[in-house]
């Protein structure tokens, strides 16, 4: 039994008072059902109309009281959320968080950890950098990379190109040149977060088509950078592109920006998961050549939202480009701690790789490598199943685990329509795609909770 609060009304939020231990007993216990339930129902949108009148008022002078506000949460604005870690989602990247990563998020929320600066967070970072060293060991980079994790691959993107370019504008300085406008070289098909970042940077894209397969080549990057010459201050290559899942040829690309010295960054954000089954690990072979890498671990590699590993080869041109100076902060800048702070542009964070840590100590990284060679499995197994069937056709052999294909004679319209409906009926979650003009769908396989049978269910439907 616990004091009410002594401390006056000020205090009424912070202490441990019978109301609080309450509200703690309902958020839990809510928590506990969601990661128990065995069988959630997918969900949708509702309009912002919809929302506003079953929704009542929350935010008000007084509150509305825990109690309430989650039976709103739970009755109203949850369902009006699709069920990302339903194994019939199939759009965009899912995520399938393990039960020990979700589970884990709480704590970190719990625990208050301020994951920035060791000064503050020495025990959460520890764990991180053991993460990102685990990662690194996998990609084939050397001893003493590192990185951070941050919000996702947009972020990590911005924040390796930041650092290529500083990289890049230090040589010019050196060289007593500094190009008219820098230039980042990237497949057609790399991820759209590139050329956000370049327009956050403004830099231009330089876009070279990839092969007929989608593959971006080596030769295809050496006539790019011999055509644009030093103002390109670095080369990005996908490593899984989001469309296809398909790899570039990363050993190709290496090889041109190693004869060149430029920065290779590659964008693994979903695909990079895909190394650590050993049914694709060729696949990534030249990887080990990466100035910086990144994979989102909310995509494939079983964590909940937010985070994104971005690991450099030399985490020293990550701290150049990115530590933040000022008066206050000279405590943590003047010391050689690992602070994560410095890898990024950020500055405050949550140690957003602990749930990844915690599911990978709990599991076993075997765990991990048979839940993503579960993925690359299924969807090669429903390729064959779409490869024959006389409706439907393949666009592209899948490489990881995204499968493209097209019904026959299905207008963009009707990919709609039956995309709506799979949604209303809650049998799926498959949004259309396109590639050069035409209508298609896509399945993106990441839960290892989706089967064949979820996958033929919906093939059925385009019959
Ligand atoms: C290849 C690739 N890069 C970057 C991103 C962006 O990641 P985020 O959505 O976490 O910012 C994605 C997202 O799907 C992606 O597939």
């Amino acid at each position: 039994m616990h004091e009410e609060s002594t401390a006056g009304p000020s205090a009424r939020m912070h202490e441990t008072t019978g109301e609080n231990e309450a509200v703690l007993d309902l958020v839990l216990e809510y928590s506990r059902n969601r990661l128990t339930a065995r069988d959630l129902p997918l969900d949708k949108s509702v309009s912002s109309a919809d929302l506003r009148r079953l929704a009542p008022p929350a935010v008000t002078e007084d509150g509305i009281g825990a109690a309430r506000a989650m039976a709103v949460f739970e009755h109203v604005l949850a369902p009006a959320c699709i069920t990302t870690d339903h194994p019939r989602y199939l759009s965009f990247i899912p995520s399938a968080p393990s039960k020990a990563a979700a589970a884990f998020d709480i704590v970190v929320s719990a625990s208050a950890l301020y994951g920035g600066s060791w000064l503050e967070g020495a025990g959460a970072v520890h764990a991180e950098n053991e993460v990102l060293r685990w990662l690194a060991g996998e990609f084939g980079l050397p001893a003493g990379s590192g990185g951070v994790f941050v919000q996702g691959g947009t972020l990590g993107n911005l924040s390796a190109l930041v650092a290529a370019r500083e990289d890049a504008r230090e040589a010019a300085r050196g060289r007593g040149t500094a190009p008219g406008r820098w230039a980042v070289v990237c497949s057609a098909e790399a991820h759209s977060s590139i050329a956000s970042a370049a327009r956050v940077m403004d830099v231009d894209v330089v876009a070279v088509a990839p092969g007929e397969d989608g593959v971006l080549r080596g030769d295809a990057v050496r006539a790019a950078l011999a055509e644009h010459g030093d103002r390109v201050f670095a080369v990005v290559a996908t490593a899984g592109s989001t469309n296809f899942g398909i790899v570039d040829d990363l050993a190709g690309i290496a090889e041109v920006t190693t004869e060149r010295g430029t920065w290779l960054h590659v964008d693994g954000a979903y695909g990079l998961a895909g190394r650590l089954s050993a049914r694709r690990r060729d696949l990534f072979t030249g990887l080990e050549h990466a100035d910086s890498v990144i994979v989102d671990p909310h995509k494939w590699l079983f964590a909940p939202f937010d985070a994104c590993a971005l690991v450099y080869r030399d985490p020293d041109r990550g701290r150049r480009a990115h530590t933040q100076h000022a008066e206050y902060l000279d405590t943590l800048t003047e010391t050689k701690d690992w602070s994560p702070s410095d890898f990024a542009a950020h500055l405050t964070r949550r140690p957003r790789g602990l749930p990844t840590w915690f599911s990978l100590a709990t599991y076993g990284v075997r765990a991990y490598r048979e839940a993503i060679d579960a993925a690359i499995d299924l969807a090669a197994e429903v390729g064959r199943v779409i490869a024959g069937r006389p409706e439907l056709s393949l666009v592209r052999e899948p490489q990881l685990s995204v499968v493209v294909f097209e019904r026959v004679g299905w207008s963009k319209a009707d990919y709609d329509a039956w995309s709506a409906r799979l949604l209303d009926e809650q049998l799926a979650f498959v949004t259309p795609s396109s590639h050069q003009g035409r209508p298609n769908a896509r399945f993106a396989i990441v839960n290892p909770r989706t089967t064949i049978e979820d996958l033929t269910a919906i093939l059925d439907t385009m019959a």
